[in-house]
C-alpha cells in the first residue's frame, strides 16, 4: 500500500459547463475536480487551501467509511469545522475497499455548485477484480443550475416557499439537450404556482448542451451544437470492436435521478456502490444521485457506426432530450455521427421499470451475509411539513438543521449545551396515513441525534409517504456516512413489521451506501454499528437535505481515537480546548 499526496486549491471560476458561462466551484482550475485514483489499502493525503476567499469549504469522499478517521470524513458542523479561507486542512484516510467512488463538498449546497470528482479505487496489487475487462470508461453523471446556489438556498428558504422545481421545456424550444426547471412558489392550500423558470442541464463528466442538440441531425427542427467550446464539447469515449469495456457510472446530481442507455448495447451490472454485485444484463440503468455502479459493455455491435450514450431523467416529469456522449469505436473519427437515434430511456414515471432494476440488485456470491436479527428498529417517516411559513422536510418530524459546533467535538468533549436534551423518537404512529398530506403539517427543529451502542446490528426502516399538496411522493435517494448496509427490502405503502419483515432478504442482500425509497413504499436497511464516529444519513438530492431531510447517527463516541484539533477548533469545542479540554 502507498501513500498518496494531492495538493488541492478550491476556488470559484468562470466555466462553461453547458456552453453558457457561469461562476463555479473548481479544483486546481478545473472541473470536475482531479480524478483520485488509488489501490485498496493505500492513503490518500488531500492538502485542502480553501481559496474562495468569502466561505468556508469541506469535502466529503462519497462510500469511503472513514475506519478510525471519522474526521476526515469532510461533512460540515458534523465532523469538522468548514475550512476558513485562505486555511488548508489535510484529509488522511485510507482507501480500504476496491470500487467506484466520488468526492463533493458537503457544506450548504456547495456540491451543486460544481464540486465534486472522481474517486477511483483499483483492487490491491496482485489482486484481481471477479470480471474481466479490456479497458474502463468513466462517467460521472451531473445536473447544473443556470442559478447560482447562493440564489437557490434564498429561494428554498424563503417565505413563501419557492421550489426549484419540476422540470419543463417551453415550447418555444423543440428538441434541446436541457431540462428547465420552474420556480413554484407553494401558497395556501399547497396551491403551486410557477413564477418563473430556472434552467438546469445534465452533464457527463461536467460537459453538457444547453440549446441544442448534439443529435440534431436525427430530431430536425432542432439546433446542432457548434462545438467552439472545448468545456462542453461532448464527451467521447473511444473503444476498439470486439473488446469489453467497464464503464464506471457514478451519480452526484444536485436533484436529478437519471437513467442511462447505450445505443444497440447490452449492460452487465457488476458493482453497486463499491460493492460487487449478482451480475445481471439490462438494457439501461437507473442511478439516483448518491449512486455508483460499474457496468460491463461488450463492443459487438457493427463495428463501422459509432453509437449514442444517452442519460435521461426519471422521477420527475421532463420533456427533454438525453444528455449525450458519443460511444467511438476506433478507427471511427469521433465525429462520425451514430447512423441511429439516440436511445430512449425509459418514460420518467415508469416506476414499475425503476422497481425492477433496483430489485433486482443483489450481493455477489461471497458478499457477507448481515446478522440474522438486529439489535435495534429506528423507523424514520419522511415527510414534507411547514415551519413558520417556511417548506421544511423532516423525519419523525423534526427537520435537520446542523449546530455551529460540529457533532464529533462536541460529543467527544461531552459538551451537553451543544446536544439537544430530547431522544429523537424511533418510531411514528401506526396510524399515521402516508398516502395524504400530513394531517398536522407542522414541525420542529434540531433533536435528530440517535446515538448508537458500539457492535448494535441496527435497522433502519425508511418510510415514505405523501408530501404537503395531495397525490404527490417523490423518489428520496438516502445515503449514510461511515458505512455500508444490507439492503434488506422494499415495499408498498405503511411498513408493518409484523407482517413485512418477512419479506426481507436474509439470503444476499447487496451492501451498499445509498438506497431509493419509492413513492408512497419503504426500504429496510441493516448496518452494524462497528465504525465509531458521527456519520450523517440524510436524502442526497441537496435541496432536500438542505430543507432538513437527515438525520445524525452519534456512534460509540466513546471509543472515538484521538480528534485532531485542528478539525474541530471552533464554536463551544474551540472555546473548550482553550481552557484545557482534551479530545
Ligand atoms: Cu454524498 Cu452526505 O453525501
Ligand atoms: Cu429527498
Amino acid at each position: 500500500a502507498k501513500a498518496r499526496h494531492f495538493k488541492w486549491e478550491v476556488s470559484n471560476m468562470f466555466w462553461s459547463p453547458d456552453g453558457e458561462e457561469k461562476v463555479l466551484i473548481g479544483i486546481n482550475g478545473q472541473f470536475p475536480g482531479p480524478t483520485i485514483r488509488a489501490r485498496a489499502g493505500d492513503t490518500i493525503h488531500v492538502e485542502l487551501k480553501n481559496a474562495l476567499h468569502t466561505e468556508g469549504v469541506v469535502i466529503h469522499w462519497h462510500g469511503i467509511r472513514q475506519i478510525g478517521t471519522p474526521w476526515a470524513d469532510g461533512t460540515a458542523a458534523i465532523s469538522q469545522c468548514a475550512i476558513n479561507p485562505e486555511e488548508t486542512f489535510t484529509y488522511r484516510f485510507v482507501v480500504d475497499k476496491p470500487g467506484t467512488y466520488f468526492y463533493h463538498g458537503h457544506y450548504g449546497m456547495q456540491r451543486a455548485a460544481g464540486l465534486y470528482g472522481s474517486l477511483i479505487v483499483d483492487v490491491a496489487e496482485g489482486e484481481e477484480e471477479p470480471f474481466k475487462y479490456d479497458g474502463e470508461l468513466n462517467l460521472l453523471l451531473s445536473d447544473w443550475y443556470h442559478e447560482s446556489i447562493h440564489t437557490q438556498m434564498v429561494a428554498l428558504s424563503s417565505k413563501p416557499f419557492r421550489w426549484i422545481g419540476e422540470p419543463q421545456v417551453p415550447s418555444h424550444f423543440v428538441h434541446p439537450v436541457f431540462v428547465m426547471w420552474q420556480t413554484v412558489k407553494m401558497l395556501d392550500h399547497d396551491r403551486i404556482e410557477f413564477v418563473a423558470a430556472w434552467i438546469l442541464s445534465l452533464l457527463i463528466n461536467g460537459r453538457g448542451q444547453f440549446n441544442c442538440s448534439l443529435a440534431a441531425a436525427h430530431t430536425p427542427g432542432t439546433k446542432q451544437c457548434v462545438t467552439v467550446n472545448r468545456q462542453c464539447a461532448p464527451v467521447v469515449l473511444p473503444v476498439q470492436p470486439n473488446k469489453t469495456y467497464r464503464l464506471r457510472v457514478a451519480s452526484t446530481t444536485s436533484l436529478a435521478s437519471l437513467n442511462l442507455a447505450v445505443g444497440n448495447h447490452k449492460l452487465t451490472v457488476v458493482e453497486a456502490d463499491g460493492n460487487y454485485v449478482d451480475p445481471f444484463v439490462v438494457d439501461d440503468i437507473d442511478i439516483y444521485s448518491g449512486d455508483s455502479y460499474s457496468v460491463l459493455l461488450t463492443t459487438d455491435q457493427n463495428p463501422s457506426s459509432n453509437y449514442w450514450v444517452s442519460v435521461g431523467v426519471r422521477g420527475r416529469q421532463p420533456k427533454t432530450a438525453p444528455a449525450l456522449a458519443v460511444l467511438n469505436y476506433r478507427p471511427n473519427r469521433a465525429s462520425k455521427m451514430p447512423s441511429m437515434a439516440p436511445p430512449m430511456t425509459p418514460a420518467w414515471n415508469d416506476y414499475a421499470h425503476s422497481k425492477a432494476f433496483t430489485y433486482r440488485i443483489r450481493g455477489r456470491a461471497g458478499t457477507p451475509p448481515p446478522p440474522a436479527s438486529a439489535d435495534r428498529r429506528i423507523e424514520l417517516l419522511n415527510t414534507q411539513n411547514r415551519m413558520d411559513g417556511h417548506i421544511k422536510w423532516s423525519i419523525n418530524n423534526v427537520s435537520m438543521v446542523l449546530p455551529a459546533t460540529p457533532y464529533l467535538g462536541s460529543l467527544k468533549l461531552g459538551l451537553k449545551s451543544t446536544l439537544a436534551a430530547a431522544r429523537p423518537a424511533e418510531t411514528f404512529s401506526r396510524g399515521y396515513d402516508v398516502t395524504r398530506p400530513p394531517a398536522n403539517p407542522n414541525t420542529t427543529v434540531g433533536g435528530n441525534v440517535y446515538v448508537l451502542r458500539h457492535n448494535d446490528t441496527v435497522d433502519v426502516v425508511l418510510q415514505n409517504a405523501n408530501a404537503l399538496a395531495h397525490n404527490v411522493s417523490e423518489v428520496h435517494p438516502w445515503h449514510l456516512h461511515g458505512h455500508d448496509f444490507w439492503v434488506m427490502g422494499y415495499g408498498e405503502g405503511h411498513y408493518d413489521h409484523g407482517r413485512d419483515a418477512k419479506t426481507l432478504n436474509k439470503v444476499n442482500p447487496p451492501l451498499r451506501n445509498t438506497a431509493v425509497i419509492f413513492p408512497y413504499g419503504w426500504t429496510v436497511l441493516r448496518f452494524v454499528a462497528d465504525n465509531p464516529g458521527v456519520w450523517a444519513f440524510h436524502c442526497h438530492i441537496e435541496p432536500h437535505l438542505h430543507m432538513g431531510m437527515g438525520v445524525i447517527f452519534a456512534e460509540a463516541i466513546e471509543r472515538v481515537g484521538k480528534v485532531p484539533r485542528e478539525a474541530v477548533s471552533c464554536g463551544a469545542t474551540a472555546t473548550a480546548l482553550m481552557n484545557g479540554a482534551h479530545l
